[in-house]
């Protein structure tokens, strides 16, 4: 007896503690200190979920060595939770964008971590219009601003294609990032489509999802039981289509805990 309620209490533990986490872009502006407050609220009440929260003050860190004020006052309170990772949003137009354009973006981040005032260190980079192709140029390209960030003490790279990579680029390209999204698009897009059929097989842990345009009333607990059930690196869900809005993130949360009971 006592026995089996020690391996009930272990199992449900171990299913608690989801590895799925949320990738969470959050690109609006932090008018005052209760615009993400959302954001703060769950994380504080979920504790056990990995928030990995996409910052973006002006399409990339912008041009002056440290954000405006009221943005260094939500980074850091971002980064007062233990389980809010910040990322820097970092635009790579296909990889096409000047190479240089973008490690300055990366060292103007990680210099971030050089303000004294507040806490504003951000703990890796989201590289936003990545290329999915199986072209040993882009590869390359991604490999090199990876190694950037990596060496610059962002340590966290997700890579954005929001589409399946090629056939025989999956290798290189998870090599090279923490994170792949490889499904950025809508609710209904996703309930049409067969996940397995447009995620790289054999690197779930790996992969995120990200669906905008999912009305409040849309069924968000079975996306993240799929999510989960797949093993799946991170999921998010929006009822916004441009992420300037973060009133799904209460539903999303609550669909992570109803998911972990099942
Ligand atoms: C928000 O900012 C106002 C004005 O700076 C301050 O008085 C208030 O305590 C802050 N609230 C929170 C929850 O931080
Ligand atoms: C980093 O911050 C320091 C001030 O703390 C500044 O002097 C320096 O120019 C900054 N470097 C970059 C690359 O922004
Ligand atoms: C600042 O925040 C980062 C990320 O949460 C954390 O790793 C680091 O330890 C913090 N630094 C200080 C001085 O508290």
């Amino acid at each position: 007896m006592f026995g089996f309620s020690y391996i009930v209490g272990a199992l449900s533990l171990a299913s608690a503690v989801s590895s799925t986490g949320i990738l969470l872009p959050l690109y609006s502006w932090p008018e005052d200190n209760t615009t993400w407050s959302p954001v703060y609220n769950a994380a504080a009440a979920h504790p056990d979920i990995l928030f990995q929260v996409i910052v973006n003050p002006s399409s990339g860190p912008g041009d002056t060595t440290y954000p405006d004020e009221t943005y260094i006052a939500g980074l850091a309170k971002l980064n007062s939770y233990d389980n809010i990772q910040v990322i820097g949003y970092i635009p790579t137009e296909d990889a096409e964008r000047d190479v240089s354009a973008v490690k300055a973006d990366i060292s103007t981040y990680s210099n971030w971590s050089s303000y004294k005032a507040q806490n504003i260190t951000v703990s890796g980079i989201f590289f936003d219009e990545a290329p999915n192709a199986n072209d040993q140029t882009k590869i390359s390209y991604m490999q090199e601003i990876s190694e950037s960030a990596k060496s610059s003490n962002l340590p966290t790279v997700v890579f954005n294609p929001g589409t399946k990579l090629e056939d025989g680029s999956a290798a290189e390209y998870f090599k090279a990032a923490d994170l792949i999204v490889e499904f950025e698009n809508s609710y209904s897009a996703w309930t049409s489509t067969v996940p397995a059929n447009d995620l790289s097989g054999g690197y779930y842990s790996k992969a995120a999802i990200i669906l905008y345009s999912a009305p409040l009333t849309a069924d968000y607990e079975t996306v993240v039981q799929e999510a989960r059930g797949m093993g799946l690196g991170a999921a998010y869900l929006t009822n916004s289509d441009d992420y300037k809005t973060v009133d799904s993130l209460v539903k999303v949360a609550a669909s992570f805990v109803q998911a972990s009971r099942c």
